[in-house]
């Protein structure tokens, strides 16, 4: 058994991945993602702690089945050499649930103690590369080679960064990787946040969210020749039917609301 001390935003990782595990062990998957059932089972941790049930699991599954749409798209678009840098990784398989041709470059980027994680209970493949890092620091992005068309994704993580460090990085990214950048990502509005302590994952790990993306043209306001291609209404999203009847109820219900309907969105950004 793999013993794992994680704490503050890092410990939010165990939260995704036991939920879709829990997916994965369901009668009919939404994501189906076995990798993450058997890091469950690898890992000694009371997973009942993350307040996880079984009826929550698929919102977790749906949210990264469309992401993981978003990468193939991506993959499809552009022949050729490219390169995906996925950003506050965690534990998630995205890597092996997308499985990316050859020419792909892929890499996973997390804190070093998760990144090391990582390799302890995952094999590596060809093409696939993780560095350890918080994204907020100067450095890690000169080691991913540019001149490839790039997307950067992250599920899950720009909640946890500040907005002055959000969009600091939004515009290293696009810096560093010019024309032919992709970003997507999901993000909170400031409903979400402001309703924080309803989250399991901050109320499991203490950590604290702060970055809302109100509208979604915001970063490109703030970002040098970033473009807004998509903005998702998660309630609203392909998946969504397929999640149990009493959350497809309670989002109906609640989603003529606009600042409930916008409060978690999937962004997806070109430069
Ligand atoms: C809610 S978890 C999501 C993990 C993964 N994307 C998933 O969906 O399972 C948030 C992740 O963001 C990572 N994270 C938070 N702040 C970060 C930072 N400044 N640099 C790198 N990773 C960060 C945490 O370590 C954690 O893995």
């Amino acid at each position: 058994m793999v013993r794992v001390r994680l704490t503050e935003a890092r410990e939010t990782l165990l939260v995704t991945l036991y939920a879709r595990a829990l997916d994965a062990r369901a009668a009919h998957p939404v994501l189906g993602d076995t990798m993450a059932a058997a890091a469950v089972d690898a890992i000694d941790y009371d997973f009942s702690a993350t307040g996880i049930s079984p009826q929550m699991a698929p919102t977790v599954a749906v949210r990264a089945r469309f992401l993981d749409g978003w990468v193939r798209e991506f993959l499809r678009e552009h022949d050729g050499e490219v390169t995906v840098v996925h950003l506050g990784a965690g534990l998630d398989t995205r890597v092996w649930r997308v499985d990316p041709r050859p020419g792909a470059e892929w890499y996973d980027v997390d804190f070093p103690d998760v990144v090391e994680l990582r390799h302890t209970l995952f094999p590596d493949r060809p093409g696939y590369h993780t560095i350890g890092a918080s994204v907020t620091d100067d450095g890690w992005l000169d080691r991913i080679p540019a001149g490839h068309p790039t997307l950067a994704i992250a599920e899950g993580l720009s909640m946890y960064l500040t907005e002055e460090q959000g969009i600091s990085l939004l515009r290293r990214i696009t810096g560093r990787f010019g024309e032919g950048t992709t970003i997507a990502f999901d993000a909170f509005n400031r409903l979400a946040i402001r309703a924080q302590k309803l989250n399991p994952a901050v109320r499991l790990s203490g950590a604290t969210l702060h970055w809302s993306v109100d509208d979604p043209h915001d970063p490109v306001r703030a970002v040098p020749g970033l473009r807004l291609r998509d903005a998702v209404d998660a309630i609203t999203a392909p998946g969504t039917e397929e999640l149990p009847r009493v959350t497809r109820l309670l989002g109906s219900a609640l989603r003529p609301i606009p600042a409930v309907r916008h409060m978690s969105r999937y962004l997806r950004y070109e430069r």
